[in-house]
C-alpha cells in the first residue's frame, strides 16, 4: 500500500558556471541544505543539482524537479545579479504560471539592511503547478538571511497548493498558518 504521508520533496539548484565546472566547490547548495535540515522537522527528501548559467538548462532542471520529481519546493542559488550570464530569474519566470512578488521584495528588503548591494539581486519566486520556486543570490552568506526572511510563509503556501504538510522548528522559523475563520 502507498504511504499516505510520503516525504515532501525539495529541490536545491545551484546555478553557477564555475561550481558546475569544478573550478570551485559548491557552497550555496550545501548552505541551503543545512538551513532546511535545522528548520524542517517533518519528513522530506532533497534533490540537489549543480548546473551552469545556461537558460535552457535552468528551465529544464526546474521543470524536471517540479513535474517529474514532484517537488513542492525548489530553492535556487546564484545567477540573480546583473552580470551578463545571470539568467536565473528569467528562467524561473519562464517556467512559472504565476509570480509570487512578495518573496523577492521581502528578501531584498531584509538583505538591504545588511548590505547595500542586495539591490543588485533580481531574485524572484513563482509557482509552477503546485511547486513553489524561490531564487536566492549566490553568496552563501545571503542564503540564511534570505530564507529566514520568507520561510515563515512557505509551509502555508504549500498547504494552499494541496502539498505536503511542512512542520518547522519554532526556535528557527515559526511557520505561520492563519486560523480558519
Ligand atoms: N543578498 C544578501 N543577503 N547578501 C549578499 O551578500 N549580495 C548581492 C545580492 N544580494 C548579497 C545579496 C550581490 S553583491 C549581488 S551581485 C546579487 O545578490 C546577485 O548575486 P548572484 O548573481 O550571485 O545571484
Amino acid at each position: 500500500m502507498a504511504n499516505p504521508n510520503p516525504p515532501a520533496r525539495i529541490g536545491v539548484v545551484t546555478v553557477s558556471d564555475r561550481a558546475s565546472a569544478g573550478v570551485y566547490e559548491d557552497r550555496g547548495g550545501p548552505a541551503i541544505a543545512a538551513f532546511l535540515q535545522k528548520t524542517i522537522t517533518s519528513p522530506y527528501e532533497l534533490l540537489a543539482r549543480v548546473i551552469p548559467d545556461e537558460r535552457p538548462l535552468v528551465e529544464s532542471t526546474l521543470k524536471e524537479l517540479a513535474d517529474t520529481q514532484g517537488c513542492c519546493l525548489v530553492v535556487t542559488t546564484g545567477g540573480t545579479g546583473p552580470a551578463r550570464r545571470d539568467i536565473t530569474p528569467e528562467a524561473t519566470l519562464a517556467v512559472c504560471d504565476r509570480e509570487m512578488p512578495g518573496f523577492g521584495e521581502q528578501m531584498r528588503a531584509v538583505s538591504l539592511k545588511s548590505v547595500p548591494t542586495a539591490i543588485l539581486s533580481r531574485q524572484v519566486a513563482g509557482l509552477r503547478g503546485s511547486c513553489l520556486i524561490i531564487n536566492l543570490p549566490g553568496k552563501p552568506s545571503a542564503i540564511e538571511e534570505c530564507l529566514l526572511a520568507v520561510f515563515a510563509a512557505v509551509p502555508y503556501c504549500i498547504d494552499l497548493m494541496d502539498g505536503p504538510r511542512i512542520e518547522t522548528n519554532p526556535a528557527i522559523v515559526n511557520a505561520f498558518r492563519p486560523k480558519k475563520a
